[in-house]
Formats: structure tokens, sequence, C-alpha cells
């Protein structure tokens, strides 16, 4: 099969790649010429773990090209993808098709032979009706069908998420469509991936409620979390014990600062605007959101507790570990990180901070931040140490030397990677998120009986 995708951004570049290691012949389309020389040369524009070894291991093969002409990476292929961005469109939140449409326009205007054209960008309902009428009104003579085949990837773990997913999802209006996208996923069916085939609408719909269920899902338990500090509770336990249960599943139970990403954010956003446009309100969705929003916020204000509060907290310093929005990621879109430092610096904090791989995409976001190389630089002179994403390298942090360079051994975890006793017996005070049963304390009432 020849496979064009156009868009060799986070999705297309991971999918295009994917697709040729399972033998498809595959051209990765950009516009951006210094994108595509830099593929040439073996540079990702992303960071994904194994993706820079998947890609070099095609392009070896002669599996896997790149160009920036679209009329040239479109020939003679029997499946074209879009997999441009959609980012939220300024003011309204409302997803912007704008690239999306001009792709499709492209496409109708050089197509040279009978192709699938498939939506893998995240799009709202309608969108490939929309398409299909953008190429019908190119004039073009050839056969097409629009198909939507939305993308269910995880950062971090997008390579695996691609080539062992839980389900793929087909929205197709005709047999032609649906013949060609059984070819283009053959080599997954026959690992007995399950392949839904719906129509085109369901399709588009499907992704949004999948991303918004998942948010629902978090934003729930760091309710509960909140509950479980107030009742005496704790949530780990209560994510363990609601887990167990089949129907509800121990998968993102997480109880955290919030989630963030390119994803959760614009794609319940944009559910809520189409929500809106069909008369159909979607309040679940919409308090997902607002508490999603506030809470990250609420992090920040988590920290100017633990330094004994807002006015205590003034001139201080908080070493943060973590930017990104979650682990093995440099992207920062949405990052808890952003709202957490900015609560910190408007009351006067200074903050220092290290991410392993997400500081250059943080700088011009929390310019008040310093960035530090190493996270016990962070920590030099710190009157709290907070850990906002939960990289490996945070996992077992040398508590001996931070105690040592830290001026105050006070530790805030917003992704409860470490157990409240065992800080507690290292002399730490040290909270964390949804465990009321051993008690936050309250260093504003000079409350110590956690350390
Ligand atoms: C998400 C979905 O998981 C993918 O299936 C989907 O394809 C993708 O969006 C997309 O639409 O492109 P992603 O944004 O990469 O993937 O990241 P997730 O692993 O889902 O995490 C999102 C946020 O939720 C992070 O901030 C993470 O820290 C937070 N989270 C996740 C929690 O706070 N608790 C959890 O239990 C799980």
């Amino acid at each position: 099969m020849k496979i064009a995708m156009v868009g060799s951004g986070y999705v297309g570049l991971v999918s295009g790649a994917c697709f040729a290691d399972f033998g498809h012949d595959v051209v990765c389309i950009d516009k951006d010429q210094s994108k595509i020389d830099r593929l040439h040369d073996g540079i990702m524009p992303i960071y994904e773990p194994g993706l820079a070894e998947l890609v070099g291991g095609n392009v070896k093969a002669g599996r896997l090209t790149f160009t920036t002409s679209l009329a040239e990476g479109i020939k003679g292929a029997d499946a074209i993808f879009i997999a441009v961005g959609t980012p939220s469109r300024r003011g309204d939140g409302h997803a912007d098709l704008s690239f999306v449409y001009a792709v499709a326009k492209e496409i109708g205007e050089n197509l040279a032979n009978d192709a699938v054209v498939v939506t893998k960008s995240t799009v709202p309902v309608g969108t490939g009706d929309e398409v299909e009428r953008i190429l019908k009104d190119s004039g073009t003579s050839h056969t097409f069908s629009v198909v939507s085949n939305p993308e269910f990837l995880r950062e971090g773990a997008a390579i695996d998420d691609f080539k062992r997913p839980d389900r793929i999802v087909i929205g197709a209006e005709d047999d032609f469509g649906r013949e060609i996208m059984r070819e283009v996923y053959r080599p997954l069916y026959l690992n007995e991936s399950p392949i839904l085939f719906t129509g085109r609408r369901t399709s588009e719909l499907i992704k949004y409620a999948a991303n918004a269920f998942l948010a629902t899902k978090i934003t729930f338990i760091n309710e509960m979390a909140d509950l479980c500090e107030k009742v005496g509770a704790n949530v780990q336990d209560v994510s363990r014990g609601i887990g167990m249960d089949n129907r509800i599943g121990p998968k993102f139970l997480n109880a955290g600062p919030g989630y963030g990403g390119s994803c959760f954010p614009k794609d319940t956003l944009a559910l809520l605007k189409t929500a809106e446009d069909y008369d159909s309100p979607t309040r679940i969705v919409e308090a997902v959101v607002q508490v999603n929003e506030s809470r990250k916020r609420a992090m920040g204000r988590k920290v100017l507790d633990a330094l004994g509060g807002a006015d205590a907290a003034r001139g201080k310093k908080v070493a943060m570990l973590g930017l990104t929005f979650k682990p093995n990621t440099d992207d920062m879109r949405d990052s808890p990180a952003i709202a957490v430092s900015q609560a910190l610096t408007d009351a006067g904090v200074e903050v220092a901070a290290y991410d392993p791989e997400g500081m250059e995409q943080a700088k011009p976001l929390m310019p008040e931040v310093t960035m530090v190389d190493d996270p016990y630089k962070a920590i030099e002179g710190a009157d709290a140490v907070t850990i906002v994403t939960e990289w490996d390298a945070f996992r077992a942090l040398d508590f001996d030397r931070i105690k040592d360079l830290a001026k105050e051994p006070v530790l805030v975890d917003l992704r409860n990677i470490y157990r409240a006793k065992e800080m507690r017996e290292k002399g730490f005070y040290y909270t964390s998120i949804g465990h009321g049963e051993t008690g936050q304390g309250d260093r504003r009432k000079g409350d110590r009986r956690r350390n």
C-alpha cells in the first residue's frame, strides 16, 4: 500500500513511521521546509521515546520518505491521511479547521488517482462532510472516499499505543473507504486488534467522547482527593477500591494537579462548542472543564500553605521538579506547572525549576522562573520542594542531600510519588494529594505534627 501523511507533527510522524514499519510505503509531507530538512538529517521535531530509531530504520529500509510537495507526495497513494493541527480557535474554543480545509483543497486540486482521504486530526462532527464537499468542488475526476480514523495515542507511549491499540475506529460511508482502510490496518488486524467500523460522524464523535470521558474520570478522582483530605481518607486506596470493579477499571484514577496537554483541554472545549451549536448541553463536561481549570491554580495555593500561608511565603524560595504536563514528553501545553508557578510568583515567591525535557518549551511560558540544569541546584536554599510531574528521575531522590541543600525539609508532592509515613520518618514536612488519613497539617497554624 502506498500511504501519504499530510502533516508531520506529532500524530502524522508517529503514524507515518508506524505504518512504514508495518511494511507500507509512506511519504510524510509537511510545508515546513526546515522540519523536512531536519527529518532528512534524522533530527526529530518532537521528543518521543523510540521515534528517532523507528524513523531512522524505516528511512534506511526505503519505506519512509519526506517531502514538502503535497502534489508529489500524494501521487499514487491509496490512502491520504490528513494529520495537521486543529488548535483551539482564538477566543471561542472551537477547533480551528482552516489547516484541514486548506489541505483538503490542495488534495482535490492535485489528486492523480483514486484514493481514500482520511482525517486523522481530531476534528469536530461534520468535518468529514465538509472535506467531502471541498474535494467535490475541486472538480477532480478521480473516485475518492472520505473516512474518519481518529487517533488515540498518548504522548510518551505513542509508538506502543499505535502498534498495540485497544481498538481502531474507522468511520466510513462506502465500501471503497472500508476496503482500503482494512488493507491499511491489515497488519494490526492480524494481531487481533479490534477494528470498529462506524458511520463517519459517529467516529468523529467517538474521539471527543473518549477524551472527555477520560478527563471526567481524572477530574472525578481529583475531587474525591479533596474530599479525602477533609474526611481523613486515602485517595489512592479509594482509586484501588473503585478501580477493582471491572465496570469502572483501574486506569486514569491517579489524583494529581489537574490534566493538561495538547488534547484534553482543547478537545473538551471543542466538544462543549459542538454541544452548544447543536443545542444539546453536556453539563458534566462543562463542570469538568471548570473544575480542572481552578484546580491548577489551587495547587499553587497548596504550595503556599506549605510555606506557612501566602503572607509568610513572600520572599521565600520554591524548587519545582517537573514542568511538562506529564513525563516522557517535552510538551508544556496547558501544563499545571504554568498555573502553579504563576500562583507562586504572584505571591512574591522565587521559583527555581528543573525538568528533564521541557525547559526550553517552558522558558517563554514562565519567564519569572529560573531554570537550572540539575534538580539539586533548584533545591539549594529552597524553603520547599514541589514535585509537579512524575518523571522517573524524581522517584528516588536523595533525601539526605535534599536536607543538606534545602533551607527547610518541606516536600509538596503533587503526584503522590512518595509515602507520607516514610517521608515523616526522614524528617520532612510532607504534603501530597488526597491523603487525609495521614493528615496534611497546616503550617499556617504552626502545625509541625507531620515532621
Ligand atoms: C490523551 C489520551 O490519553 C489519548 O488516548 C489521546 O489520543 C490523546 O489525548 C489525544 O487526543 O491526542 P495525552 O494528552 O498524550 O493523551 O496524555 P494522557 O496520558 O492522557 O494524560 C493527559 C493528562 O491527564 C496529563 O496531564 C496527566 O498527568 C493527566 N492524568 C492522567 C492524571 O492526572 N491522572 C491520571 O490518572 C491520568
